[in-house]
Parts: structure tokens; C-alpha cells; sequence
């Protein structure tokens, strides 16, 4: 980012341990006193170990829901100060059209040509998310933030061994999308790749 003239600090934040989080929200504080934009981008899936769901083993399922779930939880509760202080923040949370109940449930859905294994931690824990956007929008609908959910589509990464056919680009800009909305932009939407309905790149809102 610095190398195309961006002025970039990175900061050490492990979503699942309280006190990085405290530590990440006490250290922009310090150096800008309020935040802008949270993307709440970090998720795992639970691998192989998942299972299909009669045999999801618990510990995978409390691992994936602490990140996924309860990691974007306690670091938008820890940064809402500083977003409050922002003229017009915007939170982004990193979701997925596997955690659309509709995209899952469609027959028709080009999501069936990847013959995703049934399994329950990962794309429950996007669904868990979406309703995580839904209410935090409905919390803060008289306020200048907007909470939104992000669909990237499907890129390739290491979360899913670089299988995707869309690049890591592509996902961000979705995120960038939603980060830097205007005023009469959205909020409580689940926004992003849709290939479920409009063909290879083109973006818009998805059903929940
Ligand atoms: N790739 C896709 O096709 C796709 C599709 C839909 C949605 N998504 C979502 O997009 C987001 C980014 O995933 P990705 O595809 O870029 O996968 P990725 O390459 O595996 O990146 C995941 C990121 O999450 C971070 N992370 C994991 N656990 C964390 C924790 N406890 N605290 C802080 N950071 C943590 C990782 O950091 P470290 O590297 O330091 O561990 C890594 O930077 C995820 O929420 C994922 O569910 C991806």
C-alpha cells in the first residue's frame, strides 16, 4: 500500500483474543482518535474437520463461530467508539453467498456446479453473520454509520486452496465497495459478486 502512496500502519489483532482487541481499538485511538472503516474480513472455515453435519465435532464449530462470528462481534463493539467519532463510518462484514439461505436453497444456483459437501460450521457462521449485520444496522439506523454485509464471490485464497475463480482483488473490492459508501448509500444489505444471478463479475445485493 505504502508503494502506491498510501500511508499504511499495520496493527497486530487476533480477533479471538479480548485483549488484542482492546490493545488494536486503545492503539488507533491513540494515533488517529477515531476510525472510518472496519472491515471485519478475518474467517476461517474448519477445513476437512468439519464434517458433514451429523458428525460436526463441536471444537471445530466453537473455533469457526469464535472468528467468524463472535471475533466481528467484539471488535466492532471495541472500535464503535471510535467509529462514532467519525464523520460517517462504515463497517463491512465479510460474509459469503454460503451463508445465503436463499443462494443454498435454490436448485438453480450455479453454487450446486461446486458440489460444496453439506457441512455446518462455515456457512452457518456466515449466516450467523448476516443477522450480526442485520441487527447492528437496525442499532445504529439514526446514526451516520452503515453496517453492511460483503459477498467477494468466490476467489482464490488460501482459504479454499487457491480454488477460486475470482482473485483476491476482485474480493476486496467488493469490501472497498461498502467501505467508502456515500450518504444515500445502503446499510443492512447483503452486497457483492453475483454470480448467482448476473454471470461472471457483476455486483449488486443478494437475498439473505
Ligand atoms: N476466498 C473466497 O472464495 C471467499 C468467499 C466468500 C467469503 N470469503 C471470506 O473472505 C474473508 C477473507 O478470506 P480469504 O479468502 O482472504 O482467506 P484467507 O486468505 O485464508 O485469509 C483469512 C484471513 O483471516 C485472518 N484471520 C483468521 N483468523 C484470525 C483471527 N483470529 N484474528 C485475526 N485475523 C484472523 C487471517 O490472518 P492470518 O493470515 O494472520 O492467519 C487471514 O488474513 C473471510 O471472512 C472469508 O470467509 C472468502
Amino acid at each position: 500500500m505504502r508503494d502506491h502512496g498510501g500511508d499504511a500502519h499495520p496493527v497486530q489483532l487476533d480477533v479471538t483474543d479480548e485483549k488484542s482487541v482492546r490493545s488494536a481499538a486503545e492503539w488507533i485511538d491513540s494515533a488517529y482518535g477515531r476510525l472510518d472503516a472496519l472491515v471485519n474480513n478475518a474467517g476461517i472455515t474448519g477445513g476437512a474437520e468439519s464434517g458433514a453435519p451429523s458428525a460436526t465435532p463441536l471444537a471445530t464449530l466453537r473455533a469457526v463461530y469464535e472468528t467468524n462470528v463472535f471475533g466481528a462481534i467484539a471488535v466492532t463493539n471495541a472500535m464503535l467508539p471510535l467509529l462514532r467519532r467519525a464523520p460517517a463510518a462504515r463497517i463491512v462484514n465479510v460474509s459469503s453467498e454460503v451463508g445465503s439461505l436463499t443462494a443454498m436453497t435454490d436448485p438453480e444456483s450455479p453454487l450446486r456446479n461446486l458440489n460444496l459437501p453439506p457441512s455446518v460450521p462455515y456457512p452457518s457462521s456466515k449466516s450467523a453473520l448476516n443477522m450480526v449485520t442485520v441487527m447492528y444496522a437496525a442499532e445504529l439506523a439514526d446514526t451516520p454509520i452503515k453496517v453492511n454485509a460483503a459477498n467477494p464471490g468466490y476467489c482464490a485464497t488460501g482459504l479454499n486452496g487457491n480454488s477460486g475463480f475470482r482473485t483476491a482483488e476482485q474480493g476486496a473490492e467488493v469490501s472497498v465497495h461498502l467501505a467508502t459508501l456515500p450518504d444515500d448509500g445502503p446499510s443492512g444489505v447483503l452486497w457483492g459478486d453475483l454470480w448467482t444471478e448476473g454471470g461472471a463479475n457483476s455486483s449488486g445485493v443478494l437475498s439473505w
